[in-house]
């Protein structure tokens, strides 16, 4: 390989690699965007499983939203038995869901937030287990916490900036919001990201809805422009590289 030629790893879904030569460059930042319920999170966890099971790249999950015993539960569903990966030491999983006692938080409650907490955690984990990959699902959770767009955005910075250092190549999710203005936390991570996939879960007709992908941009690839079929399967989401999508 030479010095000019990029590293990819692949996704671990069956079909995308082949829309972006060949899979994610290494160490890159990759946001997964996509309205509530399109497979962001099954994208994720499907990219830590594979990458563990097939191409010996243990994975740090941070989980933010969801609790581990839900997502270990709906994983199984397509064959990907998680726990099983934590016990051999492939996966780990960084539990930030909210628990039962958690009280409401007012805008303002957190004067001087900041993530290098977050950020030791995670470092932590990737050391421990010598991990390849790291999802966060999904950062935009902790938003709410801080004072200013400006704080926010060099926080969100730094933290994937030395998550990245240590070679590891990160998956973030995010929802994209309704009133879209080009202001909120998904333009930060957007513009933090080398790469954007989209995911969507059209209506095509009164009675049934399409699932789609777009790589919206990818630094350094090129990818294609369309947006293609993806299914969520009994295996998990496939992507069909040569079908384009009918809502698109
Ligand atoms: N076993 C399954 N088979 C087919 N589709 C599923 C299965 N489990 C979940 N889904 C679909 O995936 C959606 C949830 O995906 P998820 O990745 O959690 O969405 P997001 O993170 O984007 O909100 C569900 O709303 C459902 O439509
Ligand atoms: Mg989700």
């Amino acid at each position: 390989m030479s010095d000019f030629e990029i590293e990819r790893v692949s996704t671990g879904i069956p079909g995308l690699d082949e829309l972006i030569e060949g899979g994610f460059p290494r160490g890159d930042i990759i946001l997964v965007a996509g309205r509530p319920g399109t497979g962001k999170s099954i994208l994720a966890n499907q990219f830590l499983y594979k990458g563990a099971t097939e191409y010996h790249e243990p994975g740090v999950l941070v989980t933010l939203e969801e609790p581990p015993h839900l997502i270990r539960r709906n994983m199984m569903r397509f064959g990907m038995d998680l726990a099983a990966l934590e016990k051999k030491g492939k996966l780990s999983i960084v539990d930030l869901s909210p628990s039962k006692e958690v009280t409401p938080v007012k805008i303002g409650e957190y004067p001087s937030f900041d993530l290098s907490g977050l950020e030791a955690i995670i470092l932590n984990h990737v050391n421990k287990i010598k991990a390849k990959r790291v999802v966060i699902d999904t950062l935009a959770i902790l938003a709410y916490k801080f004072r200013s767009r400006d704080i926010l955005r060099e926080e969100f910075f730094k933290l994937t900036a030395s998550i990245t250092r240590t070679g590891t190549t990160l998956l973030l999710t995010s929802e994209i919001p309704a009133q879209h203005d080009g202001l909120g936390v998904f333009d930060i991570e957007a513009f933090l990201a080398s790469g954007v996939l989209v995911l969507y879960n059209e209506m095509i007709s009164q009675q049934s809805r399409s699932r789609s992908i777009e790589v919206l941009k990818l630094r350094g690839s090129k990818h294609s422009s369309r947006i293609h079929s993806m299914r969520i399967t009994d295996e998990g989401i496939r992507v069909w590289p040569a079908e384009i999508s009918p809502g698109a």
